[in-house]
């Protein structure tokens, strides 16, 4: 999506992502530690099936700046998942009193909503309408 996007903001926006995205990965498993649980990968169908769309999606639009707003549109698309799997996990962190595992938690789901924040801001702010 970096390579793809050719408004500058949007692409600077989800290089700043992945790098925030990189922390979110380190913090998950300073929870599993604090669980004393060993790390494990899992596929996800649910996120693989966002992608694979928006991988669909981004090979049949030509326009450049249509393009720059499907982008978004995806990308919300797994932000939005996120924050509901980060929703479920600190709730429950919360439920089993584990208040210290809920607010690493809280860390990435609040980095999951700004980054929304700002997708939705450059949306607003250009980048739909010149998609339209
Ligand atoms: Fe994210």
């Amino acid at each position: 999506m970096i390579d793809k996007a050719t408004d500058s903001g949007l692409k600077q926006g989800f290089q700043s992502h992945l790098a925030e995205t990189k922390n979110h990965i380190q913090r998950l498993e300073q929870v599993f530690k604090m669980h004393d649980v060993k790390v494990e990968g899992v596929d996800c169908p649910a996120i693989d099936g966002i992608l694979k769309e928006a991988k669909e999606v981004s090979g049949e639009v030509e326009d450049k700046q249509v393009l720059d707003a499907a982008l978004i549109a995806m990308a919300q698309a797994v932000e939005h998942y996120e924050m509901t799997r980060y929703g479920t996990l600190i709730a429950w962190a919360k439920q089993l009193g584990r208040a210290d595992c809920a607010s690493v938690l809280e860390q990435n789901l609040k980095e999951e909503k700004a980054a929304d924040q700002k997708l939705t801001g450059l949306a607003e702010r250009g980048i739909n309408a010149k998609a339209a």
